[in-house]
């Protein structure tokens, strides 16, 4: 579906981000882990969520929708059942890399899974080798795609250094390693997002963090209880860029999670000079705390000057970069994204797809192998982007439509709906 978005002559007004996406997926599959119901509330529904619910359920787990709460069954830490075929993730990243921590664990038992063509691009290589070293066997396609099989065993501890600044990847040792013999230990780069720890904790783990490095203790079982899914800050990240970059909009986005290792995007657009206004008190620490923060964020738009984002920065706003050269675009002097070569292995490559759909709109950006530069040139004109099956390509497309000078013609709008299917209907009730 295309769509064509024309420069915005009003964009004011309240919209709730959608659920969180990352924290829906841990949430559908640490609940089918524990021993106990876990109700969820808030859950996100979208393409790439159901596909979750879907694998869950294959695996054993009973999901049951009752009035916008999920109440996920789980089969319990050791006892997921074998389906019959290969566990289809769609679309889904994290599904894909979190799903086979668990399986991992499975005595004796075989998991295949499989997704859509996106999917089978994006490599698994970076959890079959920490996977490995705890004794399950990983098989994948060429080496590192799916489909890949995990053959679950009895898992020993590692303490494992990651090559990759990764929460996926993090993630998925952690849930192994609630399975393990002993303690196990993940090292990274730069911090990622915690959620993982956060709800490992809640749900009755034992997590600690010391700097860089994670260590979660083996259990029985995950008990149950209430999780709830604060709206989505890669979501309302959008709204955040339009606010700052659409001649006289004003916009609040409520709900919106305000994790610290999720906010980097909220804090380059306050560097560039952006004027948002919310709760963001919350700053790295060492404690695992159990719950997410939430704040409603206003802004408004503000003369904007260059940046560089780099180092520490890069995962703390991983799936904002492409925003940050959207919004680049219309400021003084050169922004600078390096150091994220993970972009290209996102749903597409997003080096490619932001200084391709930048400079088709009348943008001037350059790639860099690890990321980007733009050099801000009073706007955009507009023209016609394609998403190429990127839900957050899309969103950018359109956003860059109503900042634009002559609109801008989104090709294959519908991959929105892996992430945030109620995109267009935000859009225009802003408009109205
Ligand atoms: C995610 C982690 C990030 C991010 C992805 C979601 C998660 O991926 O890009 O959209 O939920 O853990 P990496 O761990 O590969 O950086």
């Amino acid at each position: 579906m295309d769509l064509q978005i024309a420069p915005a002559s009003r964009l004011r007004g309240t919209v709730a981000a959608p659920p969180d996406k990352s924290i829906s997926h841990r949430a559908a599959i640490l609940g089918a882990m524990a021993s106990e119901p876990v109700r969820i509330t808030g859950y996100l529904d979208a393409e790439d969520t159901s596909s979750t619910l879907a694998a869950v359920a294959a695996l054993g787990a009973l999901v049951d929708r009752r009035a916008g709460d999920i109440v996920v069954r789980g089969t319990g830490l050791r006892e997921a059942r074998e389906p019959g075929e290969p566990i289809d993730v769609g679309n889904a990243g994290t599904l894909m890399r979190l799903l086979p921590g668990w399986l991992a664990g499975q005595e004796g038992r075989s998991f295949t899974l499989d997704g859509d063509a996106s999917i089978r691009r994006r490599p698994v290589d970076r959890i079959a080798e920490p996977l490995r070293q705890m004794g399950a066997d990983v098989q994948a396609t060429e080496g590192r795609f799916p489909p890949f099989t995990v053959r679950g065993a009895r898992l020993r501890s590692i303490s494992y250094e990651m090559p990759v600044a990764s929460a996926q990847v993090k993630s998925c040792v952690l849930i192994a390693g609630l399975a393990a013999e002993d303690p196990t230990t993940v090292g990274e780069l730069h911090a990622s997002r915690d959620h993982t720890e956060r709800m490992l904790a809640r749900l009755g783990a034992a997590v600690h963090r010391f700097g860089r490095h994670v260590t979660v203790t083996p259990v029985d079982e995950l008990v149950g209880g209430d999780l709830h899914v604060p709206g989505d800050p890669s979501s309302a990240a959008f709204w955040l860029a339009a606010g700052a970059i659409v001649p006289g909009a004003d916009i609040r986005v409520t709900g919106v999670g305000t994790n610290w290792t999720r906010i980097g995007f909220v804090r380059v657009l306050e560097r560039m000079g952006a004027d948002v206004r919310g709760d963001l008190e919350e700053h790295p620490g060492d404690v695992v705390v159990a719950d997410e923060p939430v704040s409603d964020l206003e802004i408004r738009p503000a003369p904007l000057q260059g940046t560089v984002v780099e180092g520490d920065e890069i995962p703390l706003a991983i799936d904002e970069l492409p925003l940050v050269g959207l919004v680049g675009c219309f400021a003084e002097g050169e922004t600078v994204v390096r150091g994220a070569a993970e972009l290209r292995v996102k749903e597409s490559d997003r080096i490619a797809a932001v200084v391709d759909g930048l400079n088709a709109l009348g943008g001037s950006a350059e790639a860099l192998p690890d990321g980007f530069v733009v050099r801000g040139t009073g706007g955009l004109r507009g023209g016609a982007i394609d998403a190429g099956g990127d839900h957050r390509t899309a969103m950018l497309g359109a956003i860059a439509g109503l900042a634009s000078r002559e609109g801008v013609r989104v090709i294959g709008m519908e991959a929105a709906a892996v992430s945030y299917p109620g995109f267009t209907d935000d859009l225009a009730r802003l408009q109205a």
